[in-house]
């Protein structure tokens, strides 16, 4: 059997780097998402860049089937999984009321259910081998209350504290799991979740994926139970946690309303695009 490290959400942003810190670690890797085209042009820069063996499992995690075709993947292949990166993962910004049911169920499949179909799949053999590092994408969201994104926040919140209670309850089989913990990352989080010109994006410190990324990893591999990259959200979550929920909340519906226009200067991809030169 082969090991490898599988990391969904593996086309873009944050997972994208991830997927190239584990190979750039010289660990084999399977990347899902869900465009098998964007996939193998990524997975043919994958085996030049690192020289890893590189697999792909083009991959609707809200579809339940998907679960079941990662499974038979990984079985004909003979891969055991070692890392599992649960990744994959939305948002949707609006006003509870205004969004529509279908939009806050795809956040719960996506966010939630697919990580604990994911991680149900794979960590009992984890267990028996003794085994097994699980890092699980939360956000600084899950630490607070978020009006205006409060669906994704709740999502995060669940993460965060499923993957530390897990973690305690893996104490002593060799499985360890790491909650990351981003705070505002410049990836296509926010266009797609409707956010590029909130104040989150515009006025907030904003990171480069690839250094979410690199923290992610490190955090991982040192088995802490969560990882919140850079000093800022460091200092955010720290402080934050001394005001009361309302206090909390009061600041993310600021953080998620629009910034004035003359204060929109930030493009998609100004931060990803510096900490690549
Ligand atoms: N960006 C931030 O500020 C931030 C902060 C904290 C936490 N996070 C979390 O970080 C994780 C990664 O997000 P990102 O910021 O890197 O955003 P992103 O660039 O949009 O990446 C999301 C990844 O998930 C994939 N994906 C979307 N729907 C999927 C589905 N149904 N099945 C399988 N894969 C799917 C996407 O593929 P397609 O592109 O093909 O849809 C893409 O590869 C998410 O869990 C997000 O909540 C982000």
């Amino acid at each position: 059997m082969k090991t490898v490290s599988l990391i969904t959400g593996a086309s873009s942003g944050i997972g994208l780097y991830l997927a190239h810190e584990f190979a750039g670690h010289r660990h084999n890797v399977v990347l899902v998402a869900p465009d098998e085209w964007e996939l193998n042009t990524l997975a043919n820069q994958f085996r030049s860049q690192h020289q890893v063996e590189v697999h792909t499992i083009a991959a609707d995690l809200e579809e339940p089937g998907s679960f079941e075709r990662i499974q038979s993947y990984l079985a004909e292949h003979g891969l055991t999984v070692d890392h599992l990166v649960n990744n994959a993962g939305h948002g949707r910004r609006g006003k509870s009321w205004e969004i529509p049911i279908e939009e806050d169920l795809s956040m719960i499949r996506l966010n939630i259910e697919a990580v604990l179909r994911l991680t149900k799949l794979l960590l009992p053999p984890m267990i028996d081998r003794k085994n097994g590092r699980i890092l699980n994408t939360a956000s600084i969201a899950g630490f607070e209350p978020g009006p205006l994104l409060n669906v994704y926040h709740s999502t995060k919140a669940f993460i965060l504290s499923w993957s530390e209670a897990l973690a305690i309850e893996l104490e002593g089989t060799g499985v360890t799991v790491t909650a990351l913990c981003p705070g505002p990352t410049d990836t296509d989080f926010f266009p797609k979740a409707g956010m590029e010109n909130v104040r989150g994006f515009q006025q907030a410190k904003v990171m480069a994926p690839q250094d979410v990324a690199a923290a992610g990893y490190e955090g991982m591999m040192q088995e802490k139970l969560f990882v919140v990259p850079g000093t800022v959200n460091k200092a955010l979550v720290m402080s934050r946690r001394l005001l009361s929920e309302e206090a909390q909340a009061r600041l993310n519906l600021k953080f998620y309303e629009e910034s004035p226009p003359e204060k929109r200067t930030r493009m998609r991809g100004d931060f990803e695009k510096a900490a690549a030169t």
